[in-house]
């Protein structure tokens, strides 16, 4: 299926591991040139061959983007570089460490949503003109299921997830009547390097994940990558202010 997208420009946030990178890979695969933003600039040049190697232009913005001076102006660059990107994936997260909510200090709570909530509020600002006067934008945030059900010591990550779908909502009914989706991609569970690191030294962690899935099986960043590259397509032009479940049924009633 041609996605229509070849020769857009996107900028993938959160490109250096994980889902991020699929998804920067992803849409190399479809003809995209792709801005790549993290802190990690070893690991995103590396992507970056990798999306050269398909024959597909990139630009590196290695970024604190808790930094919002920083981000603006060196995604500025990059736009100057590559153009203006059509496409926006969100998927930065910081990483934090299960605990209560009385537990977290002032500086977790800044620092969390600053790098999850405000800094996917910078990009969608700084992004959304060129959209909007191109007439096509797609903008798409890699949640979490946890928006909706919660989860253990993570009061603040489900919380900032609700907060991105509850921005994707809002982008939505402003901006769809020009050409601009935008939607969330609900993920239970993906292999990633942070799925590796939250189930380290927890031995029979991931066999419990597994089962929490009805299809038996972690969904890999790939898979992820795929629902992104869908919704961001002209043939997904119908899809908008959507919470598209990517979650392997994990959501789903499986105590049985
Ligand atoms: N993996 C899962 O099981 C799972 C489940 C549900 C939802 N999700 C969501 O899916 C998305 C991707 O997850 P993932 O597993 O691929 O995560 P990951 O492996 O931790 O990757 C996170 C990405 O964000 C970047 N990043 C983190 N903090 C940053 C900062 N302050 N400034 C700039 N970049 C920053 C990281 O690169 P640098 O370290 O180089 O900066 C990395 O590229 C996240 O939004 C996550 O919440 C994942």
């Amino acid at each position: 299926m041609d996605l229509g997208i070849a020769g857009r420009v996107a900028l993938v946030a959160g490109a250096s591991q994980g889902i991020g990178r699929a998804i920067a890979m992803e849409l190399a695969r479809e003809g995209v040139d792709v801005i790549l933003l993290a802190r990690s600039r070893e690991k995103l040049d590396a992507v970056s061959e990798g999306v050269r190697g398909l024959g597909r232009r990139s630009a590196v913005v290695a970024v604190d983007v808790a930094d919002q001076s920083m981000l603006r102006q060196e995604v500025s660059n990059a736009i100057n570089n590559l153009g203006a990107p059509t496409i926006l994936s969100l998927a930065v997260a910081a990483v934090w460490v299960p605990q209560k909510l009385q537990f977290v200090s002032d500086e977790e709570v800044d620092r969390l949503f600053r790098t999850d909530v405000s800094s996917a509020v910078d990009l969608c600002r700084l992004l959304l003109p060129g959209m909007t006067e191109a007439r096509f934008g797609r903008i798409v945030a890699v949640g979490s299921v946890a928006a909706r059900s919660g989860v253990s010591g993570g009061s603040l990550y489900a919380s900032s997830k609700a907060a991105l779908e509850g921005l994707m909502r809002g982008i939505a009914l402003d901006d769809s009547r020009r050409g601009v989706t935008a939607n969330t991609v609900a993920v239970s569970f993906a292999d990633t390097e942070r799925l590796a690191m939250r189930t380290a030294g927890d031995e029979g962690a991931r066999e419990r994940l597994v089962r929490a899935t009805a299809t038996r099986r972690l969904p890999t960043p790939e898979d992820i990558a795929s629902v992104v590259a869908f919704l961001c397509s002209t043939r997904a032009s119908a899809i908008t202010g959507a919470v598209v479940d990517a979650t392997a049924g994990a959501h789903l009633n499986n105590l049985w």
